[in-house]
């Protein structure tokens, strides 16, 4: 881990491609293209949460072993209390289930603590945030969503920064370590937004994959987004 400052915050940038993205016949090989991504996002949709369904469990925990980078797992499903605990069983890092979808946020985060892996909750661009602004040291990211989950490739929401800098003020306040994440339509035209407004843990999914080089692509939106990082 990179010293923390003053305030606890680590002011270090992450890049998490998403295989969302990526070619799922040829997984092993997408993986081996990002090796130099701090993780790898995992989009897991049931087709109930969101209008799309992309792979549960089983998958994951075959990503869990081929990734060259650990899993930053994104679960846009409902009934997140009965699945979560289980790709953090499989060993993903961070897991981060939905607010909007959890009856219970602290406690399913300490559960998942309690397994060993990040615990990250989501919100929708609608969702506001000030109910997590007391719960900051319950969670270890807070992943505000940059479109509607559901899909890739669609356009960033710049209306959803205000939020992002209400976390990262109040974290700032707090002292707090948590990582303040964003995701959908994060590319090099709208990663400085999202670092300016606090942002410091960036998904990229047709940004990265969709790059001849995806490993120029990483090395290019970190160097944006830390060139537009206030370290807190
Ligand atoms: C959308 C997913 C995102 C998606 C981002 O619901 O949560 O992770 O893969 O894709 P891009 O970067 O193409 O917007
Ligand atoms: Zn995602």
């Amino acid at each position: 881990m990179p010293l923390r400052d003053e305030n606890g915050r680590d002011g270090g940038i992450r890049i998490n491609p998403s295989i969302l993205a990526a070619d799922f016949v040829n997984m092993q090989a997408e993986l081996a293209r990002i090796a130099a991504a701090d993780f790898v996002h995992v989009d897991v949709m049931d087709n109930h949460f969101v209008p799309n369904l992309t792979f549960g469990p089983q998958m994951v925990e075959r990503i869990q072993a081929t990734s060259p980078v650990p899993l930053d797992v994104h679960l846009m499903i409902a009934d997140p209390d009965r699945w979560a605990p289980g790709y953090a069983e499989l060993g993903a890092a961070s897991v981060t289930f939905h607010l909007e979808a959890a009856p219970e946020p602290v406690a399913l985060a300490r559960r998942l603590r309690e397994i060993g892996a990040r615990a990250g909750v989501a919100v929708k661009p609608a969702t506001p945030v000030e109910g997590l602004l007391d719960l900051l040291d319950d969670f270890d990211q807070i992943l505000v969503m940059t479109v509607e989950p559901g899909f890739g490739g669609q356009s960033f929401m710049p209306e959803t920064m205000p939020k992002l800098r209400r976390l990262a003020d109040e974290a700032r306040r707090r002292g707090s370590s948590v990582w303040l994440q964003v995701d959908g339509g994060i590319g090099e035209s709208t990663i400085a937004q999202a670092a300016e407004a606090g942002a410091d843990t960036f998904v990229a999914g047709s940004a990265v994959f969709g790059a001849e080089d995806p490993g120029s692509a990483i090395a290019g939106l970190r160097a944006a987004a830390a060139r537009h990082h206030h370290a807190h």
